[in-house]
């Protein structure tokens, strides 16, 4: 497995067929492994009550998710992809139960995860979902050697029946990530980064998981090291027939890793689909815009086009299409009315007045290469 992320191929035409749609994405994921209905997460971000009372503040909501569909199938990766502030990291947190939904449903294998109400009916799906965060070092207790760090979730679990097998099984899961059963000694500051990330994803994989949510996994690492991480991830998905929601600023380790890729804007999914669809011909505008802004690594000298504009504040969004203040699509219709997720000739779901009404041509992204880059 090469250290760098192969290039992302040049877009190919449009890839609707003469006669007919594709089939719809949605309907080439018939066995998700989890699905998300409607989920929405509103903060309260009021001032306290005294100050309301006297000041006569209102209540003020943060709708940082609001309305997220989402199928993700069995030893895939769905890759989720936004600014800064869109809600990615929320709805991760929601998927694995950090946070209550305000609204909507997460389903695991088919079963709601608000009706396991009892400590000892959630156990299991704790089990089979890890998170695996940004910063490595944040996440692993400093105080800890690595064995015990590593072994905590396989006591919790009771996976080993003696402390010799809860040791051969740290040294399993060590070389599985590429370190050595004598690392199990260490303290995490005694580790690289990329190391250190390598630790996270054998404390994640010591309670033998079936769904690993991967929050910018990469992102704090230095660029040489991000691929080698990457490619730990796809091999380890192989091996294991693990699942992943995958998220990240960078466009290049998403299409590295993804087999599906959501687009969200201020709490929403704009457009999604299967990977190859969504970066071969992205419909809606944000998704272009975001597209644009990779970096032309062939170098072929075209100017690189900044994403125009800022997200709006999620406590008072914009009326009708949350984007229409930065769209050069936008009309009427756009500010006074919020559009829904239609399915587009791709097969891609895509929520966008434009691309319904036909407005906004069919073409080709932007003749971009992709290289690895920070963020
Ligand atoms: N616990 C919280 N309380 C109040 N607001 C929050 C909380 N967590 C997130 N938010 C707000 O919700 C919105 C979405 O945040 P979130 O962290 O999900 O975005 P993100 O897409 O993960 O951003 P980034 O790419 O910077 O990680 C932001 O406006 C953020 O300020
Ligand atoms: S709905 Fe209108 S404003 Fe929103 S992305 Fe589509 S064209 Fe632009
Ligand atoms: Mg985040």
């Amino acid at each position: 497995m090469p250290d760098h992320l192969p290039p992302v191929p040049p877009p190919t035409a449009p890839a609707v067929p003469p006669h007919g749609r594709r089939p719809d994405d949605a309907e080439l994921i018939r066995d998700p492994l989890v699905e998300v209905q409607g989920l929405a997460k509103y903060f309260d971000v009021s001032k306290p009550f005294l100050n309301r009372v006297f000041e006569g503040a209102p209540r003020r909501l943060l709708r940082a998710v609001d309305g997220v569909d989402i199928k993700i199938p069995r030893g895939e990766t769905f890759s989720l992809v936004g600014e800064s502030g869109c809600g990615k990291s929320t709805v991760a947190r929601t998927i694995v139960g950090l946070y209550r939904p305000s609204r909507g449903t997460v389903m695991f294998e088919g079963t709601d995860l608000a009706t396991l109400t009892r400590r000892a009916a959630r156990m299991p799906f704790h089990r089979r979902v890890q998170m695996i965060f940004q910063d490595p070092f944040a996440s692993l207790n400093p105080r800890w050697r690595v064995l015990d760090i590593i072994a905590e979730p396989i006591r919790a679990h009771r996976l080993a029946k003696s402390a010799q097998e809860v040791r051969e099984r740290v040294a399993e899961l060590l070389t599985q990530v590429k370190l050595t059963a004598r690392d199990g000694e260490k303290f995490p500051h005694e580790f690289s980064g990329g190391q250190r990330q390598r630790i996270s994803i054998a404390r994640a994989l010591a309670s033998n998981p079936d769904f690993l949510v991967c929050d910018e996994p990469t992102s704090a690492l230095d660029v040489s090291v991000q691929a080698q991480i990457l490619n730990l991830m796809k091999d380890l998905q192989r091996e294991l027939g693990l699942t992943y929601l995958f998220i990240s600023h960078n466009l290049a380790a998403v299409y590295h890793v993804s087999d599906w890729v959501g687009v969200m804007y201020l709490g929403r999914v704009v457009e999604w689909g299967a990977k190859r669809t969504v970066f071969s011909t992205p419909r809606h505008p944000y998704t272009r815009m975001l597209l644009d802004t990779i970096p032309d690594i062939t170098m072929s000298g075209r100017e690189r086009m900044p994403v125009g504009g800022e997200v709006p504040n999620p406590i008072d969004p914009p009326p009708g299409c949350p984007f229409h203040p930065r769209c050069p699509h936008a009309n009427e219709r756009c500010v006074a009315e919020l559009p829904a997720s239609k399915v587009s000739e791709q097969g891609s779901h895509v929520a966008c007045h434009g691309v319904e009404e036909g407005r906004i041509p069919t073409h080709a992204a932007p003749g971009a290469k992709v290289g690895l880059g920070k963020g």
